[in-house]
């Protein structure tokens, strides 16, 4: 069997050639249909010209982007209704001194100056590495805890990921220059998957435009008539003339299909330590390019669930005191699958390092 790299850190492997061996997924491709399954390429049914012609692809997209729709109008009444007028015109959410100062320097602090055991991934020139907020950690620093507790993060949390599920969380430090390969994927313009989902993003450092800051097309996000076809031909296209991870289902968009789109040049978040970014990731969003070496640490949270549940409420494993546990435990699952060959596990443990050191 052979594998694949889907660029979000996971390895899928591939069905056997054998027709058989394939054909026996067959209820599984079945089944994708109604979970946030977006790889054209893995799954023969997605990947379809001839259903995404008839309007499988679409169909998706619309069903998905309704019941986020009607989730988030549930979750609302917990955000102030300026931060929702923001998100929902422009795909994000910016609020600098989210924490106050004092808070901040202290909080800021124990995480920069604390050894800590992570994992590292690779991609292009970057390396990306990242420390799961698990129990310990969050009992270590009580404060780090109480921020994720409050009801004011989670609350915008809830609001973009369209649910009560608590994200994963990690320390993230990027190290932009800091090896030797080919481009940055990241540095592509494109849309996590189909379906709303949250990525955010607490600014431990400070960003500066040319250390490769996130980069977000506003407005992006909604699902416009010119989106939709867009989308459409796409489906039916991409797994002639579409780059790798296009093909996984993260549609890359160059300049001239923003253009096409009727859509604005990205917003580039160069924001000083302490800015809460929020975005929806089935909007367009990189991360910037740069000529020099760069670091930045963040706080960085990641949900994405199954966008075809109409419900907002977490499950057992994504509530108090489980979720905690699961950042944890999914790195150590995906350990195992690696160990037995099912999957790869692209974050490999690197070692204890304070955040900001490569
Ligand atoms: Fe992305």
């Amino acid at each position: 069997m052979g594998r694949q790299h889907d660029g979000s850190g996971r390895t899928a492997v591939n069905p056997s050639t054998s027709p058989v061996v394939r054909w026996w997924r067959a209820p599984f491709w079945l089944l994708g249909l109604f979970t946030g399954a977006k790889s054209f390429v893995d799954n023969p049914i997605l990947g379809s010209r001839r259903l995404n012609r008839a309007g499988l692809h679409v169909a998706r997209l619309r069903a998905a982007h309704a019941l986020a729709r009607r989730r988030r109008a549930r979750i609302a009444r917990f955000v102030p209704a300026e931060l929702r007028e923001q998100f929902d015109r422009d795909g994000f959410i910016v609020i600098r001194d989210f924490v106050p100062d004092e808070e901040f320097h202290r909080l800021g602090g124990a995480l920069l100056n604390a050894g800590l055991d992570a994992r590292a991934q690779q991609q292009g020139d970057t390396v990306t590495r990242r420390v799961p907020l698990g129990p310990e950690l969050r009992r270590r620093i009580p404060k780090l805890g109480a921020l994720l507790r409050s009801s004011r993060w989670r609350a915008l949390m809830a609001y973009v990921a369209t649910s009560w599920s608590e994200p994963l969380y990690y320390v993230q430090s990027v190290f932009g220059g800091a090896a030797l390969g080919p481009s940055d994927p990241q540095l592509e313009l494109h849309s996590d998957t189909f379906h709303p989902s949250l990525k955010a993003w607490l600014f431990l450092t400070d960003v500066a435009d040319d250390g490769r800051p996130l980069m977000y097309v506003a407005g992006s996000h909604r699902l416009t008539p010119k989106r939709i076809e867009w989308e459409r031909r796409k489906s039916i296209e991409v797994l002639e003339s579409g780059d790798r991870l296009s093909q996984r289902g993260s549609l890359r968009v160059k300049a001239d299909g923003l253009r096409s789109l009727g859509l604005p040049q990205p917003t580039r978040f160069a924001v000083p330590a302490n800015t809460l970014v929020l975005v929806d990731t089935c909007g367009f969003h990189a991360r910037a390019a740069s000529d020099r070496p760069s670091v930045r640490v963040e706080l960085w949270a990641f949900c994405r669930q199954n966008p075809f549940i109409p419900w907002i409420a977490a499950g057992p494993l994504s509530r108090p005191p489980l979720a905690a546990w699961r950042v944890v435990g999914l790195l150590r699952m995906f350990d195992w699958l690696d160990r037995i060959g099912m999957a790869k596990q692209h974050w490999k443990r690197a070692g204890r390092h304070q955040p900001t050191e490569l």
